[in-house]
């Protein structure tokens, strides 16, 4: 099998859903259109596809006709609060709401996946699912599908995502990390309130915040490995009622990122640590809050990897790899990632100088060139089969 002749007839379908999703933008958790014109396209192709009354997206289901393996292709499907101004003709009709991450793109390289996939079942030795996913930029979307057992049956999976550091239509498939983990801490300092012109009388909480923010860049400029990436920054400070008033309390939050359990481990310790001691040097005391939201993205799992990029390769050749830098952005398949150890994720390069996509994602006036789109879908579907192939004569885990 090879895919990359039937997507680029596929095209122009793949584009029209690209349109159509990206005109209709919605929010993490609100993606209902999203997912009926999802549903309403699969069971137009025929391929079973299963929504639920209690959440946003859906799993199309490819059963072949040989026995083997089951293997999951994700695309997240939910937009930004974002007003665009990307300059597209199809432009979100949703007001301040906007695809500005590709995961219209996504959804609809999914699509034009399923189609080559299901008119190719016969061939295909195993199950294929397929998750439209909801929520992604808010965390925690994919936890639903694989906590009500959706997923329980899946032996191995991949993601994607549309990437403007690497150039249009050519595939990233890196080994080891590729995103950061994403968590996040509110700190919240206890002092007691004063005349501005009394300090002496109080424990002024904007001094122990400040001095904690300070202390605080030592976890990662003293404490953690130079060689391994790591992140920690205070991203809200609030505090205080009138320029006259020693506050007694100071609330900041932040978020942490790290490439390795290592050094994303070593954060809540060493934060309460100093927090609590240089707190307690300045007459206060400090509450934390830390949570822990979305494991780093890894492709350790070699063997797939190489399944990936021999796929890549099938379709268009040696030249379409590429590798990129790694990413301190997040990415929260890697919760399915950590239940599915067998687990990979792939850049499809969106960068393209000459027709002006060329800015980051979270931007307005994040756009790319429609023609990479085929290249997604054949990327999953090609996988997707070959993973079959590989693993074909023992079905099951
Ligand atoms: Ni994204």
């Amino acid at each position: 099998m090879n895919f990359a002749t039937r997507a680029a007839e596929l095209k122009e379908a793949i584009i029209a859903h690209r349109h159509y999703l990206h005109q209709h933008a919605e929010l993490s958790f609100q993606e209902k259109e999203t997912t009926a014109y999802l549903v309403e396209q699969l069971t137009k192709l025929g391929i079973p596809v299963q929504s639920f009354d209690d959440y946003t997206g859906c799993i199309a289901t490819i059963q072949g006709w040989q026995p083997g393996k089951t293997v999951l292709l994700r695309a997240d499907i939910d937009a930004l609060p974002i007003q665009e101004n990307s300059g597209v003709e199809f432009e979100s009709i949703h007001p301040g709401i906007m695809h500005a991450c590709g995961h219209d793109c996504h959804a609809s390289m999914l699509l034009g996946a399923a189609q080559l996939l299901w008119e190719q079942r016969e061939q295909l030795k195993g199950t294929v699912k397929l998750l439209f996913q909801a929520a992604e930029e808010v965390f925690v979307g994919s936890h639903y599908y694989w906590d009500k057992g959706y997923l329980s049956d899946v032996d191995a999976a991949m993601g994607m995502h549309v990437w403007p550091t690497v150039d249009s239509g050519k595939l990233c498939v890196q080994d080891g990390p590729l995103m950061a983990s994403c968590d996040n801490f509110k700190i919240t300092v206890h002092g007691v309130s004063a005349h501005g012109s009394q300090p002496h009388n109080g424990r002024d909480a904007i001094v122990a915040a400040s001095a904690i923010i300070c202390n605080l860049q030592t976890i990662v400029s003293r404490i953690n490995d130079p060689l391994n990436s790591l992140v920690v920054s205070v991203g809200t400070i609030k505090a205080g009622t009138q320029f006259n008033i020693i506050t007694d309390t100071a609330v900041m939050e932040g978020t942490v990122r790290a490439h390795t359990t290592e050094a994303r481990s070593l954060v809540e310790e060493n934060m309460r640590r100093i927090v609590d001691a240089t707190a307690l040097a300045m007459g206060c005391t400090a509450e934390i809050e830390y949570n822990y939201l979305e494991p780093p993205v890894r492709n350790d799992d070699l063997a797939l990897n190489k399944i990936a990029r021999e796929a890549a390769k099938t379709l268009y050749g040696e030249d379409v790899l590429r590798s990129t830098a790694l990413a301190t952005g997040s990415e929260d398949f890697s919760y399915i990632m950590e239940k599915i150890p067998s687990s990979m994720f792939v850049f499809l390069g969106c960068r393209d100088e000459e027709t002006g996509c060329v800015y980051p994602v979270h931007n307005e006036k994040f756009k790319i060139n429609e023609n990479i789109l085929p290249a997604g879908a054949a990327e999953y579907a090609q996988f997707a089969a070959d993973y079959l192939d590989k693993h074909a004569g023992g079905a099951g885990k």
